[in-house]
């Protein structure tokens, strides 16, 4: 069996998804359960693009030992020493630079010539050996780019050194057939192509992704890139766990395998999907609500007599349990503590204490916790710094013949306390209107939701909204067991996010103005 490398840009190209914006303690989060699910090497940011990216960065190369740290930067110096700075204490850095090559971003973005674009990336990768002793290579639409000049490109990166060679399809236009073809032709005419390893990266613009990187996998490929949940810019990335399970699946036909630990998969993509509030398609394959349920009675039928009628591979696999009755009222600090080892979290002392004491406010609320309810509970959002705003009190009224009204009492920086009223076409709408006039911020709600996050009556609610001020868009989440205080609260939250944001800049959206 062939290994292969899993590159993961969750916390890159992933959180290059609309609206997604991870603080430093997410990000060190989302990478220590990366490290535990067992990826070779992650991508944690751009640190060129804003004080804030550099600084997480520079929190995941310091946590993560198991696992190389890599930085992303343009093809300049700059942004090399960007890397520099913030892969200090990392036990295997790595720089990933990159340069478009294709003849429309040559053209329209860089206004380069062939020799010009490659000049550029040579000089860049010279300037980078001097630093660092891994370096991946990406040539940015290399799925567009002319095939005699991607090979030259690729030739060069190999004269230079790289350690990785990377052949995006940026913008998700090939098909299966065209992409293994590329990593086919590489690997019969540049000199040399065996010093370094090639890696696949692709995107899912007309759902080929995961078809194009396994094509890519049979033709050679060493290294994969993707993201949890497939989450991305545009329609996202490569699905990690899509591609762990094809090859654990059909080992058979593929002859390849990745050091994974699969039953990892199911609490890394619930976690990713709680921090970036992007929520996970029921119908998503792996890691969707329902990849493993079967509705049909022909199906149920077959299923009860053998499960291999109708499940090519088992929930249990990739780490899905029941959600079970585990605590109540009376529990202790004891079992609390007992449960969460169980379930993979061994919390510091601090944040027991106050994970404690959100479990016992839920437990007056709800009679029965499930492992479902204390994953609700963990994953609320980690801020960097103390919150500038909080929720203090809500109230509402509403009638079916009267307009609904809401007054809500926000603490300011923990000290000052604002009430204000309003009304609306809804309770929310109410609700959203006496926060807006309580802290004064200019927002647009350009998108909510909700869900439970149990079955029964008493479930908690989770809401997600997504906020909008200037060119900045976040997203905010809140949990509560009555949905509208969950609303109230996800919209603190994202106010909270933008004001995190203004005061260190960390979106890198929009910050790197050209290429
Ligand atoms: O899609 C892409 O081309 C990228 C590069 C920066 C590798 O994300
Ligand atoms: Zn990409």
């Amino acid at each position: 069996m062939r290994k292969i490398y899993i590159f993961d840009t969750t916390l890159r190209d992933g959180e290059q998804s609309p609206g997604v914006n991870l603080n430093t303690r997410e990000k060190v989060e989302i990478a220590h359960q990366l490290e535990k699910l067992g990826v070779d090497r992650m991508e944690a940011g751009f640190p060129a693009a804003s004080p804030g990216d550099l600084a997480a960065v520079n929190a995941v190369a310091r946590a993560v030992k198991n696992a190389s740290v890599i930085g992303l930067s343009r093809s300049r110096e700059g942004d090399i020493d960007a890397v520099r700075e913030a892969l200090k204490g990392a036990a295997d850095p790595c720089l990933h630079v990159f340069l478009a090559t294709s003849p429309i971003h040559r053209k329209y973005k860089l206004k380069m010539e062939k020799h010009q674009v490659l000049e550029a990336a040579q000089s860049a990768i010279r300037y980078a050996k001097k630093y660092f002793s891994k370096i991946e290579f990406s040539l940015e639409d290399a799925g567009r780019t002319e095939p005699d000049f991607r090979a030259e490109m690729v030739a060069m990166a190999v004269r230079e050194g790289a350690y990785v060679v990377n052949i995006p399809d940026t913008v998700g236009y090939l098909n299966p057939a065209e992409y293994g073809a590329i990593f086919k032709h590489l690997k019969e005419t540049v000199p040399d192509i065996e010093k370094v390893q090639l890696s696949a990266h692709c995107h899912d613009d007309l759902g080929m992704a995961t078809a194009n990187t396994l094509a890519a996998i049979l033709n050679g490929a060493d290294q994969i890139e993707g993201t949890i949940n497939g989450i991305g810019e545009r329609a996202g990335n490569t699905a990690i766990e899509e591609i762990a399970l094809a090859l654990e699946t059909r080992a058979d036909y593929f002859g390849a395998k990745t050091g994974l630990t699969l039953n990892e998969i199911a609490r890394t993509s619930r976690l990713v999907s709680k921090l970036t509030g992007m929520n996970v398609p029921g119908n998503k394959a792996i890691v969707g609500a329902n990849a493993f349920a079967h509705e049909s009675g022909i199906h149920q039928d077959g299923m009860l007599k053998e499960k291999t009628t109708y499940e090519i591979m088992s929930p249990e696999t990739v780490g899905f349990k029941e959600s079970k009755l585990v605590l109540g009222k009376h529990s202790g600090r004891h079992a609390f503590r007992e449960q969460l080892l169980e379930m993979g979290y061994a919390l510091e002392d601090a944040q027991l204490n106050e994970a404690f004491a959100k479990f016992k406010e839920l437990a007056d609320k709800k009679k029965e916790i499930t492992d479902d309810d204390l994953l609700a509970l963990l994953e609320e959002r980690l801020p960097d710094a103390p919150e500038l705003y909080g929720l203090e009190s809500l109230s509402f009224s509403f009638a079916t013949e009267a307009a609904p009204t809401a007054t809500v009492k926000i603490s300011v920086a923990g000290e000052d306390s604002r009430t204000a009223e309003s009304g609306g076409n809804g309770t929310v709408d109410s609700i959203y209107n006496a926060i807006d006039s309580a802290v004064g911020e200019e927002v647009t709600l350009v998108d909510y939701s909700i869900q439970a996050v149990t079955l029964g009556k008493d479930a908690l609610g989770e809401v997600h909204v997504t906020l909008r001020q200037g060119e900045a868009e976040v997203r905010g989440r809140g949990v509560s067991t009555d949905v509208l205080e969950a609303s109230a609260r996800a919209y603190v939250d994202a106010l909270n996010r933008l004001a995190e944001n203004r005061r260190v800049p960390s979106g890198r959206k929009g910050a790197e103005k050209d290429w």
